[in-house]
C-alpha cells in the first residue's frame, strides 16, 4: 500500500533502522526494488527525479507506482519526488499521487544556483503548507552537496560560479538546521556531509576529513526528532566497476560512501538514504557482461533480465545493511 514518508520514517526512527530511497525511471528498476523488498520483508521508498518524469512520462511513472502497490499489497511504499526545484513542481507531484516530496530550496529553480536561507526557508515552508494539507510529507535540504576534497559542489549542484567553498560553507550547520526545521515544519531534512551525486565522490577511500559522519551526530543531537536524509549515498562497489571495465567500459578509479559509514549515520538519526548510482552501475555491468558473453543475442528481455538481477542484488544488500529488512 502507498503510505506517506512520515509514517514510514517514524517507524524507522522508532525501531532504529534506515531505509534506502532508490530512484526509479523504468520497469526493471521498479521490479528489482520491489522484488528485493519482498524477499527481505522491507518497507520501500521509491523516488522519481524531474529527469525520470522526462524519461518515462508522468502517466507511466504513476502507473509504475500503482502497479507496485497492486502486485505487492503487503509492502508499505512511499513514493517521493526527488529534488523538487519549486513549490509548483512539488504540487504537480502531489497531483500525480506522490506521497512525499522534496523541496530542494538549497538551489534555485535551475537546480544549480545556490540560494540563501530566506529563499530556501520560504519555498520549503510554502511546500509544507500545501503538502501537509494533502497528507503528503516534505523533505527539505540545508547545506551544499559536494566535494570537501576540492571544495566544489557536485556537478548537479554546480556551484562553479560561486567558486571554491570552505568546509564550513558546505557542511550543514546544526544551529541553522534547528532554525530551519522550526521555521518550515519539514518532516525530513537532507544534510550536507561531503557527499556528492554520481560515481565520482572521492578520489580515495573516504576518511573523516572528507566524509563528515561526525557532523551527522552533531545535527542529530540538536534536532533528535527530525528524520535526517543522506543524499549521494551510493557506495560505488568496486566489484561492479571491475565488471564494467572488464567488459569494455572505461570508468576511472573512484570511491563512494562505504556501507559501514552509512550504518554509523543510521545509528545517529539518518533514516532515508538516497541511492541511484549503485543501481546504474549494476545495470551497466550486467548488460555489458551479458552482451559480451552472448554476442549473438538480440532479445532485449535477455539483457534487461540481467540488469534487473544486478540491481536486485544491490537492493537486497542495502535493505540488509541498513536494517530495513524484516520491517515491512
Ligand atoms: O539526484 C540525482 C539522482 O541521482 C537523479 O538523477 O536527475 O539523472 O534522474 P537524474
Ligand atoms: P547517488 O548518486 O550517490 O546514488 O545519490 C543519489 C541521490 O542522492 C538522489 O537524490
Ligand atoms: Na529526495
Ligand atoms: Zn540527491
Amino acid at each position: 500500500a502507498l503510505i506517506s514518508m512520515r509514517q514510514l520514517l517514524d517507524h524507522a526512527a522508532e525501531h532504529g533502522y534506515g531505509v534506502p530511497a532508490f530512484n526509479v525511471n523504468n520497469l526493471e528498476q521498479m521490479r528489482a526494488i520491489m522484488m528485493a523488498a519482498n524477499k527481505t520483508d522491507s518497507p520501500v521508498i521509491v523516488q522519481a527525479s524531474a529527469g525520470a518524469r522526462k524519461y518515462a512520462g508522468a502517466p507511466f511513472l504513476r502507473r509504475l507506482m500503482e502497479a507496485a502497490a497492486e502486485e505487492w499489497p503487503h509492502i508499505p511504499i512511499a513514493v517521493h519526488q526527488d529534488h523538487g526545484s519549486s513549490p509548483a513542481v512539488c504540487q504537480r507531484a502531489i497531483q500525480l499521487g506522490f506521497t512525499s516530496v522534496m523541496m530542494d530550496g538549497s538551489l534555485g529553480e535551475d537546480g544549480k544556483t545556490p540560494m540563501d536561507y530566506d529563499y530556501n526557508m520560504g519555498v520549503t515552508r510554502k511546500t509544507v503548507e500545501m503538502a501537509h494539507a494533502c497528507g503528503v510529507s516534505v523533505e527539505g535540504e540545508l547545506g551544499c552537496l559536494g566535494s570537501l576534497e576540492s571544495g566544489e559542489a557536485g556537478e548537479e549542484d554546480g556551484v562553479g560560479a560561486a567558486g571554491k567553498l570552505s568546509h564550513d560553507q558546505m557542511l550543514t550547520d546544526p544551529e541553522e538546521a534547528a532554525q530551519f526545521v522550526k521555521d518550515t515544519y519539514c518532516d525530513a531534512l537532507a544534510i550536507a556531509i561531503g557527499t556528492s551525486h554520481g560515481a565520482y565522490k572521492f578520489t580515495r577511500p573516504p576518511t573523516g576529513d572528507i566524509l563528515a559522519i561526525d557532523r551527522i551526530k552533531e545535527i542529530h543531537a540538536r534536532i533528535p526528532d527530525t528524520h535526517l536524509v543522506m543524499h549521494g549515498s551510493s557506495s560505488v562497489p568496486q566489484e561492479w566497476l571491475d565488471i564494467i571495465n572488464e567488459y569494455g567500459g572505461e570508468i576511472p578509479e573512484t570511491y563512494g560512501v562505504p556501507v559501514e559509514e552509512i550504518a554509523e549515520g543510521i545509528r545517529h538519526g539518518v533514516r532515508k538514504v538516497n541511492v541511484d548510482t549503485d543501481l546504474r552501475l549494476a545495470a551497466t555491468g550486467s548488460v555489458r557482461r551479458f552482451l559480451a558473453q552472448n554476442p549473438a543475442e538480440f532479445d532485449p528481455r535477455k539483457f534487461m533480465k540481467e540488469a534487473l538481477a544486478g540491481m536486485y542484488d544491490v537492493c537486497v544488500k542495502r535493505y540488509e545493511a541498513f536494517g530495513t529488512a524484516g520491517n515491512a
